[in-house]
């Protein structure tokens, strides 16, 4: 579908945003609303309010097929600059690994950006490569069609200065720069009033996207299935490792537990919620916008994501874009765990 078609399709229900589209038609429309509205008002005090719910609010469905699409399009420059990245370091990690960047960081953030500011240019919106330069980078010029499983779902308004949406252009960038690419994702997250409300994995070399609406909705490739070994398996990072391993090893000595490591916590997060791994553990400093799609991914299945001290994470805070506390990530089955472990 054209890009305008879109534009057309969304911006229409948002009448502030659709003026500029054709001014003399909204112009009219405008008027035999407020009439009917007006009209109507005798009738019902409800409808009488739809022109101000519908000014500076965002559909979420909509926003949440545009969030697919930012997260391909992203996943698309990633797979494209396998042979033209130039690898660049960002600094150490508190671990002294180097913090990995590359040309398609850069490429998809501009692309996973554009995409949402296209159509939703006033949301606040927060990416790793927040200082890129974007000036020039063009967008597909056709985007897909609105999946099924998407169009079926109900409208959902929520007041677009309410919403944060969080971007990793390219989780994993280590294990990319290492040609381990089953590791690399990229991620949206839409969170409302610092919730994590939408969620986005996108693997760009499986071709897989998962997404999930708390408590409406998920993809159907996203599948829960718990584990039934009496043995936990932990899931923790290969690269940002800090003191993890010996922190199972003494608190949870008690319990049979095996380690697996694994790059990119998207990646983590799905093994987890597919029953390939219990625990998703991290006990150093993470960005938001690397766990803020999976913790709405968890929570639309039921499970949980805190930091070592059991708080939430506040997706609204952009302020701070670093959770310093650690994370532990599990279905609701290993929820228990964090007793012991805190
Ligand atoms: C949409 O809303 C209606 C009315 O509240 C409800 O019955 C229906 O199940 C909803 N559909 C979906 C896909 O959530
Ligand atoms: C997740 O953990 C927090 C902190 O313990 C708790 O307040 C919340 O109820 C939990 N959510 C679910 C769905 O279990």
């Amino acid at each position: 579908m054209p890009i305008n078609q879109y534009v057309r399709k969304y911006v229409i229900m948002n009448l502030g945003g659709a003026i500029h589209l054709n001014k003399k038609f909204c112009l009219v429309i405008f008027i035999i609303l407020v009439l009917y509205l007006y009209l109507s008002s005798f009738g019902s005090r409800d409808e009488n309010d739809f022109t101000k719910q519908t000014q500076n609010k965002v559909n979420l469905k909509n926003l949440l097929h545009m969030a697919v699409i930012a997260a391909e399009n992203g996943g698309n420059e990633v797979k494209n600059n396998i042979n033209s990245n130039k690898i660049e370091s960002k600094g150490k990690t508190k671990e002294g690994a180097d913090d990995k960047v590359t040309t398609a960081d850069y490429k998809s953030h501009c692309i996973m950006q554009g995409t949402i500011k296209k159509l939703y240019h006033d949301i606040k919106l927060i990416s790793e490569e927040f200082k890129t330069n974007c000036e020039g980078i063009d967008l597909p010029s056709e985007f897909p069609s609105i999946p099924r499983e998407i169009d079926a779902l109900n409208d959902s308004w929520v007041k677009d200065s309410d919403i944060t949406v969080w971007i990793d252009p390219l989780d994993a960038t280590q294990e990319y720069t290492e040609k381990m690419y089953e590791f690399v994702t990229t991620m949206v997250c839409v969170a409302v009033n610092g919730k994590p409300v939408i969620g986005i994995v996108h693997k760009p070399f499986l071709k897989e996207t998962y997404w999930g609406w708390v408590g409406t909705s998920k993809s159907p490739n996203l599948q829960v299935k718990e584990r039934s070994d009496d043995e936990l398996i932990f899931i923790v990072s290969r690269s940002h490792t800090g003191k993890v391993k010996e922190m199972i090893n003494t608190k949870l000595s008690e319990i049979k537990n095996k380690i697996v490591e694994a790059g990119g916590a998207g990646y983590k997060v799905l093994e987890v919620i597919k029953g390939n791994a219990d625990v998703y553990f991290h006990t150093t400093a993470i960005k938001k916008w690397d766990i803020c799609a999976g913790n709405a991914l968890l929570f639309s299945v039921g499970g949980n994501m805190t930091t070592l001290k059991d708080e939430l994470i506040d997706y609204g805070d952009t302020e701070n874009a670093v959770n310093t506390n650690g994370l532990v990530a599990t279905l609701k089955k290993y929820l228990n765990l964090k007793k012991l472990l805190i």
